[in-house]
């Protein structure tokens, strides 16, 4: 069975993020995917000090929850990334979680996320699509240079207060169909 790890980013519960990730997730489930999902705003992830005692072989210094995350990373076989766009960057809870992806840097770890399939959903109040692409940027060039592979996105303008993006129904069948695409 395939295994997904669905992120949720924002640190609303049930927000327009939840939503959409959520969506893609039942796609994938849809298609016989088994999902593990993460709200990164229940969960204790500190930033990353860059020590590079994980490149050393050893394991990340951080006593939080990114200890139990690492191997559901490993054990995935693609990963949804989602993010509100917070002053058209992800949130602090999103950057967090990426930038511990610096443990996977290193020819010890690197086969452990290579190849991986990963898809990215955004949310957002303003209209234009620009909005949003200092992350999209921001995922391409960290995936790639993971050696990841960006198989998909979607991106959600003019959604502001929770549950927004329900009125937005051919986008949520855009993020059900990147779901099943995924498996
Ligand atoms: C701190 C903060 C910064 C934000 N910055 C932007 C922004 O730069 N551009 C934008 O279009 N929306 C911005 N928003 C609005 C959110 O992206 C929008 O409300 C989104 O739907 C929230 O998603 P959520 O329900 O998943 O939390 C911001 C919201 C917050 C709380």
């Amino acid at each position: 069975m395939s295994k997904i790890l669905a992120v949720v980013g924002s640190p609303r519960k049930d927000g327009n993020t939840h939503i959409l990730v959520s969506k893609i997730a039942e796609g994938a489930r849809q298609r016989g995917a088994g999902v593990d999902e993460l709200l990164l705003g229940e969960l204790k992830i500190k930033e990353c000090d860059g020590c590079h005692r994980c490149w050393q072989g050893k394991e990340c210094g951080k006593r939080d929850d990114m200890r139990h995350i690492y191997p559901k990373i490993g054990d995935s076989d693609a990963i949804i990334f989602g993010t509100p766009v917070y002053w058209y960057g992800p949130t602090g809870l999103m950057k967090m979680f990426l930038d511990r992806f610096v443990y996977f840097n290193c020819p010890e770890n690197r086969e452990k996320v290579r190849g991986k399939r990963a898809v990215i959903a955004v949310a957002f109040e303003e209209e234009s699509i620009e909005t949003a692409g200092l992350i999209v940027d921001m995922f391409e060039k960290s995936l790639a240079y993971l050696e990841m592979e960006l198989a998909g996105k979607v991106l959600v303008p003019g959604v502001s207060d929770k549950g927004d993006i329900l009125q937005k129904p051919e986008r949520l069948e855009e993020a059900f169909e990147l779901g099943q695409g995924l498996v």
